[in-house]
């Protein structure tokens, strides 16, 4: 695997995977899925500060260089790009609009988060050039979002990776004690839960139930949306998705999972 710091040393035609970093076994995922589609696989750590609204957030943001580097290594990257901020945005950056999906649900709780998203994927496409991209169903609403500013390049859906205990794999994860994770499972089991049920409406009902049934999760949503524009699912929605986020002290969790249920 090649480190590399310009944008200049990497082959274009890739399939690509962006990151910020603090790498786990969902990006490594994502790295093996990216060297099924290609023999030369593209990772970038940056972490973007237009995507955070609060300077807290970002200094606070997890950073874990060498594991990293080891991660993307044996999971199939051939070359690691560490871009700094000058070859992101060199001078003034004037940010692309995420649009009305930007502003709903995750957009709503995180104003701006979107449009920084939108914002570095198309530079980070701009640069690479790549002919894949590979980005995770964790974040459902990202990946619908980064499909408006795709081009020509191939997105590609990756599927959330979770533990034995049915959480899904994230960052944030590594701010929970051992009794938060006991508590998130509440998250997964919602969602399987609603999975299981013949209709939108059931599921409705089935996820909130058990959402209830534990107070340690403080819910913000749980709804059944259409995947490709969020907007509320009925029984006619072609591809139902349920989403799910809330907090756990500090910690704040989303997740979300396609609906069996199929008009
Ligand atoms: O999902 C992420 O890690 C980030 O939002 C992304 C896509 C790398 C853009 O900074």
């Amino acid at each position: 695997m090649k480190i590399v710091t310009s944008s200049t040393e990497l082959p274009s035609g890739c399939a690509f995977v962006p990151t910020m970093g603090a790498l786990h076994l969902g990006h490594a995922s994502l790295f093996q899925k990216a060297a099924s589609l290609s023999s030369e696989v593209v990772a970038s750590i940056f972490v973007n500060p237009l995507q955070f609204e609060d300077q807290e957030d970002l200094a606070k943001y997890p950073r874990t260089p060498d594991r990293d580097i080891e991660l993307a290594e044996i999971s199939g990257v051939t070359h690691l790009w560490l871009p700094n901020q000058a070859e992101i945005y060199p001078g003034q950056v004037t940010p692309i609009k995420a649009g009305p999906l930007g502003s709903i649900y995750e957009g709503a709780s995180r104003p701006g988060h979107f449009d920084g998203v939108v914002t570095v994927v198309r530079r980070l496409f701009d640069l690479v050039k790549p002919k894949y991209a590979i980005f995770g169903e964790k974040d459902f609403q990202q990946l619908s979002l980064v499909r408006q500013v795709a081009g020509d390049v191939e997105i590609v859906q990756s599927p959330t990776v979770r533990g034995d205990n049915g959480i899904a794999l994230s960052s944030r994860n590594m701010r929970l004690s051992e009794s938060d994770m006991e508590s998130a499972r509440v998250i997964s089991e919602a969602l399987y839960s609603a999975a299981s049920q013949v209709s939108v409406a059931e599921a409705l009902r089935a996820m909130r139930a058990v959402l209830a049934s534990q107070d340690a999760f403080k819910v913000e949503y749980a709804d059944i949306v259409d995947e490709v524009n969020f907007a509320i699912a009925d029984e006619m929605t072609p591809n139902p998705r349920a989403i799910i986020a809330g907090w756990i002290n500090s910690v704040r969790l989303i997740d979300n999972m396609a609906m069996r249920v199929r008009a």
